[in-house]
């Protein structure tokens, strides 16, 4: 008797994972893995400790915690003038990607997707039993081709998933590009679902949510979360909001796979949300700052980086398989990365880039710098 489904072929033990150990084992530093190694705002601590204090300690209603509901609203309202009908808190913008597809796809529907994409996509597309549609982007660019975008819309299509910017490349799709994928969804009837967890990670360009865009409101499920934006990864308190019918789709897959949690970290949330705009200033300030210093130390090291616009990302040309690059780094330099193919379908596409993640104290960008600098990388 199998002991796993069938499902799951091909979304075992990942990358990261032996990476992670590589790193633990040799006391690399870890910039495989995108998260930051500083607190988030002690405002939003101080938030979070207080909810813990105050009792907000039992299950929240199935949509999330009002006050992070309302929050949700208000800040798509300020900054992007949009006006969802309704919002819903998920565990992070993970699972409201994982209830999306499942809420929005039936098996045998078409995904259209951005090519290389997070790595949750390609298992949740498979778990849904639909078909993903990749749209490659490529290096050094990763420029979008809307001939490409079109061609993979074919009769079976349901869903676009978008991500801008976007993980791995570090590209935040300039205007253009938005109008492309707009019309695709407009002419091909797609539902939109949008991650935007990097909106506010951008350091050169402005990002476009796809529901700004006409006729795209109505037909978008915009995802987002606290982690990324306000430093506090493991939250994971996330949320979509977007027309009615499809935020209830989500919530109709959501409540049963985890119905509600993180009550104290939905009010913190939801503080974090009102928080003043300096302080996301500040984080893509010192985020560009920590983008630059690392771009130059893999230069210094010979590698070729590829300035990302978004994200906290860099991709770089590491001449040679990244593969095995990435798996002799921590051994040989006391750093690790990731590969970029592993996030391609089309592992030709990226096959000297590895992904370094910059989100790390200066001194400790610093210092990977300079183990990689000495000896050389590629020797
Ligand atoms: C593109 C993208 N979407 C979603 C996530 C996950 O977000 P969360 O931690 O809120 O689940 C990540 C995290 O790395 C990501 O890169």
């Amino acid at each position: 008797m199998p002991l796993r489904a069938a499902r799951l072929e091909g979304f075992g033990t990942t990358i990261f994972t032996e990476v992670t150990a590589l790193a633990q084992r040799t006391g690399a530093i870890n910039l495989g893995q995108g998260f930051p190694d500083t607190d988030g705002p002690t405002e939003v601590i101080d938030a979070a400790v207080a909810a813990l204090r105050s009792g907000q300690n039992q299950y929240a209603p199935l949509a999330g915690v009002q006050a992070l509901r309302e929050a949700v609203l208000e800040h798509q309202r300020a900054y992007y003038g949009l006006e969802p009908e309704d919002v819903l808190v998920t565990f992070g913008a993970t699972e409201a990607i994982a209830a999306a597809l499942l809420g929005l796809v039936n098996p045998g529907d078409e995904v259209v997707v951005l090519e290389p994409y997070y790595d949750s996509y390609s298992a949740c597309i498979a778990f849904a039993g639909a078909r993903r549609r990749p749209v490659t982007l490529r290096p050094p660019q990763f420029a979008l081709d809307p001939d490409a975008l079109d061609a993979a819309a074919g009769p079976r299509a349901r869903v676009m998933l978008l991500n801008t910017p976007h993980n791995p490349t570090g590209r935040v799709l300039d205007r253009a590009s938005m109008e492309a994928v707009a019309r695709v969804c407009v002419e091909h009837d797609l539902v939109c679902i949008s991650d935007e967890v990097y909106e506010y990670l951008v350091y050169d360009g402005e990002h476009i949510p796809i529901a700004t865009l006409p006729g795209m409101a109505q037909r978008t499920l915009t995802i987002s979360s606290v982690g990324k934006s306000f430093s506090v990864t493991g939250w994971k308190v996330g949320w979509c909001s977007g027309p009615t019918e499809l935020v209830a789709a989500v919530r109709d897959v959501k409540q049963f796979l985890t119905f509600a949690g993180g009550t104290p970290l939905q009010h913190a949330a939801a503080a974090a949300l009102r928080l003043p705009p300096v302080h996301l200033e500040a984080l893509c300030h010192d985020l560009r700052t920590k983008r630059d210093l690392l771009c130059a130390g893999l230069t210094e090291a010979g590698l070729r980086p590829l300035s990302p616009a978004g994200t906290y990302f860099i991709n770089a040309d590491v001449g040679t398989d990244a593969v095995e690059f990435c798996r002799s780094l921590p051994e040989r330099c006391g750093v690790a990365a990731i590969p970029t193919s592993v996030f391609y379908d089309d592992a030709d596409a990226a096959r000297t880039l590895a992904r370094f993640a910059f989100c790390k104290r200066e001194d400790v960008i610093a210092e990977a710098a300079r183990r990689l600098a000495a000896p050389s990388p590629t020797s």
